[in-house]
């Protein structure tokens, strides 16, 4: 970052000094006022809950532009990424800072599939949990217990135990979110096979059994590995600054991307495709496209409680990128599947137009993001909707393990610590039991 022209002058009306501030400039984007000294030269914090107008830190990684809908990683469109790439050159790209040619990209494929399995101690977790468990508890358990494995590369400090851990991350996900599937399907796990896709393997874990052969679709092979990329990384968003934050203490990679899981796990959150999916189901049983109306009045009652689960974002005031390319997606898988008749298709097509030609959704900026129409492609899979969000994570672990890096390579890095606006009781005496 670099110096702007510009800076701020902060006065106050009570006639306390102005405080000048340095104001940065990045490469693209807004500008960012430095408030560092702030606390020092006026003994007041700047109070932004929810850090609707906060920087948390510097990045290069990823960047969105809210009001134009465009979203880049290391500069390039998500839209060319999604179609002239594959999940492993995306990974390349977030983790180091440029797509791979060939040879480069052979050898960090190689270098993923070589970590594919896991510990074969890590299958006596899932026993612990029913069958009926959420899969995203089992991940959430299990990527912490990862660490216990990896003594070798915890020092989160030591590029080269950063490196490994990366690479085990991204390539022991999809194993983990696989044998959560499998355990609560109660069926055998299938261990990874290096020579199929990112993708393919994935798929030959999920919907594999020892008792026949499993051939991988292409087309859902291609399709899958889209998804993927298309939630590889998104900028700071809340699981994003929490794999920050709990890095920032110096904890092991392991552990701050379970706190990642942990936190991509809300409804607000990752678990909106889940929680879309569900919605969808839901108009359905009442009717389908004839109950659209009926619903929407539902979400324009501040009462009810009910939103439009895969609408709005805090940052994209215009069309989510992600979820036009997944809309794409949605209609490739499902034209190959002869499932072009999807009814929660069909509905989710007519909950978008009604919703972008009614006042209440324009007026707030509202579009569909990217969880809208993932989880009608993943359903068209055969992925069961409780596992939607783990799909989720691992696709993100990339980008988590990028930012993560990103920040402990940064040597002005500190340990997050936020401040607060008291508003509790002032200092009062404990008063004998009797007396109270
Ligand atoms: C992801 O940050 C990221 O980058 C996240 C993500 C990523 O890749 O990491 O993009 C992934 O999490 C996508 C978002 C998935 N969540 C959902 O689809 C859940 C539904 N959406 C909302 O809960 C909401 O839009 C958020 C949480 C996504 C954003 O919330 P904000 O920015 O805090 O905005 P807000 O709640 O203040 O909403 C502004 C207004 C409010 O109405 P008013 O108080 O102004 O009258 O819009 C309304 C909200 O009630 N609103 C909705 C709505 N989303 C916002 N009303 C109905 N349905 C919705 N979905």
């Amino acid at each position: 970052m670099k110096l702007a022209d510009n800076k701020a002058t902060m006065s106050f009306s009570n006639g306390a000094p102005s405080v000048d501030l340095p104001v940065y400039q990045g490469s693209v984007g807004p500008d960012v006022i430095d408030i560092r000294k702030l606390y020092a030269q006026t003994g007041m914090f700047t109070y932004d809950p929810g850090f609707l107008s906060t920087a948390s830190c510097q990045s290069a990684i990823t960047y969105i532009d809210g009001d134009k809908g465009e979203l880049l990683y290391r500069g390039y469109p998500i839209e060319q990424l999604a179609v002239n790439c594959d999940f492993m050159e995306t990974c390349h790209l977030l983790l180091y800072g440029n797509l791979p040619n060939e040879a480069g990209k052979a050898e960090f494929t190689k270098r993923v599939s070589n970590h594919t399995m896991v510990n074969e101690q890590m299958q006596f977790f899932l026993r612990g949990f029913r069958r009926d468990a959420h899969p995203m508890a089992i991940m959430t358990g299990l990527v912490g217990a990862l660490s216990a494995f990896y003594h070798d590369s915890t020092d989160i400090n030591n590029p080269e135990h950063r490196e490994i851990s990366a690479i085990r991350l991204i390539a022991k996900m999809p194993t983990l979110v696989a044998m959560a599937y499998k355990y609560s399907a109660g069926q055998p796990y299938m261990y990874p096979k290096n020579n199929l896709s990112y993708a393919g393997n994935f798929m030959h874990m999920m919907f594999a059994t020892p008792c026949e052969d499993y051939v991988v679709n292409p087309v859902i092979e291609r399709a899958l590995d889209r998804i993927f990329i298309l939630h590889a990384d998104h900028e700071q968003n809340a699981s994003t600054s929490t794999v920050r934050l709990c890095g920032s203490s110096g904890t092991n990679p392991f552990a701050a991307i379970a706190a990642g899981v942990a936190c991509l796990w809300g409804p607000s959150h990752g678990g909106a495709n889940e929680a879309c999916l569900n919605m969808l189901e839901d108009i359905q049983k009442m009717g389908g496209v004839a109950k659209v109306g009926e619903f929407m009045n539902q979400v324009k009652d501040k009462n009810s409680g009910v939103k439009l689960m895969g609408f709005g974002h805090r940052v994209y005031k215009n069309y989510d990128p992600r979820a036009k390319l997944m809309q794409e997606t949605c209609k490739e898988v499902l034209t190959a599947l002869g499932l072009e008749n999807d009814p929660l298709f069909k509905l989710a097509m007519a909950l978008e137009k009604i919703a972008l030609e009614d006042d209440y959704f324009v007026q707030r900026k509202l579009y569909p993001n990217v969880d809208f129409y993932s989880g009608i492609v993943q359903r068209a899979i055969g992925i069961p909707v409780s596992l939607f969000t783990a799909i989720f994570s691992l696709a993100r672990t990339v980008g988590w393990i990028a930012q993560l890096n990103e920040m402990i390579g940064d040597p002005e890095y500190k340990i997050g610590r936020p401040r607060q606006l008291f508003t509790g009781s002032v200092k009062r005496d404990v008063l004998p039991i009797a007396q109270r």
